[in-house]
């Protein structure tokens, strides 16, 4: 048996800055595993055997599979606000706590959701290639045209704290907000963000630009589809930043190809790190690898966070973020 004094053990899945892993193991045994590769599931399994806590990330699929390989886990801290590739209801059912890093990231986000709208609308890629393949021989009336921003209708599916997030910002363009959510906000946050709520089908409707903040869950994956697409605007553009499931990609490339919208900015993809292959060739898309809240900061504050999360629990205090908290009234 473990000495009550030993410290508690656990696994950090892949390289966090520096700092984080001081702190991790000023307080834990800790086992980092520094390649550039997420850990396959076998490898994942074989050296979270008998570790306490787990510092995962997004590229780590935490199933019942892991979960029942590793009876001694107590916590699986996710280093991300999204936690779908984590099976929760296993996770609880086991009696194992799940932790997240929300707020920490929201600003960030937003900035480079905001970032693909902007790039997207004012057509910056387009314009960057445009100027080092030298053809900026002249200065043209006509060239690169793109949508405008300011006074437009904003349409945020998802109105949790990055959706509002979005909201704020549009303030800022004298944009007209609509938000969908499943959830209404309260009047006092629909005033102060100027955004109406509405149903999916208006808000595709009348928006000019449609932005996703919305989880991955069942009912929102190809929340945008083919028949969602074909009703928004002509002159639209979406933004994606959430989880690319949402998104039916292959009826996007047919929209961004067909004109049924103007374009497109995303940061997520439906496989990643597999991007589908009619996006690389269209103009009129935007495309990031994932990196919204990969600031320098906001990576910092991520991981301390996930940290401090998995060291909560294995020290028996509560965990800031807890994404099961009954399981911790079950201790
Ligand atoms: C998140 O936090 O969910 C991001 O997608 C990964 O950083």
């Amino acid at each position: 048996m473990a000495s009550p004094l030993a410290k508690p053990t656990l696994l950090i899945s892949r390289s966090l800055p520096d700092q984080a892993i001081a702190r991790a193991r000023s307080r834990a045994d800790v086992d980092l595993h520094k390649g550039d590769k997420p850990l396959g599931k076998a490898d994942l399994i074989a050296r979270l055997k008998g570790c306490q806590g787990l510092v995962c990330l997004i590229t780590d699929a935490i199933d019942s599979q892991v979960l029942d390989a590793c009876p001694d886990l107590k916590v699986v801290s996710n280093v991300a606000v999204g936690f779908n590739n984590i099976d929760v209801a296993a996770a609880t059912k086991r009696g194992v706590v799940v932790t997240n890093t929300p707020d920490v990231l929201t600003e960030t986000t937003a900035d480079f959701a905001w970032t693909l709208l902007m790039a997207t609308a004012r057509r910056v890629v387009e314009a960057d290639r445009y100027v080092r393949e030298g053809k900026f021989t002249q200065w043209e009336f006509m060239v690169l045209l793109g949508g405008d921003v300011s006074g437009k209708t904003l349409g945020i599916i998802g109105f949790g704290r990055i959706g509002r997030a979005m909201a704020r910002r549009a303030l800022g363009f004298d944009m007209r907000v609509l938000y969908q959510d499943a959830v209404a906000a309260d009047s006092a946050a629909e005033r102060e963000l100027k955004a109406t709520r509405s149903d999916t089908a208006t808000l595709l409707r009348e928006s000019d630009f449609v932005t996703i903040h919305t989880p991955l869950l069942p009912e929102t994956r190809h929340l945008i589809n083919a028949e969602s697409l074909k009703t928004m605007k002509k002159t639209a553009y979406l933004v994606n930043a959430s989880r690319g499931p949402v998104v039916d990609e292959a009826a996007l490339v047919q929209a961004l190809k067909e004109g049924w919208i103007a374009g497109a900015g995303l940061d997520v993809f439906e496989e990643e790190p597999k991007v589908h292959p009619g996006l690389l060739d269209l103009p009129n898309a935007v495309l990031a690898p994932h990196i919204a809240s990969a600031s320098s900061e906001t990576r910092v504050k991520m991981a301390t966070l996930a940290v401090d999360n998995c060291l909560a629990v294995l020290e028996g205090t509560t965990p800031p973020t807890p994404v099961n908290p009954e399981v911790l009234q079950k201790r």
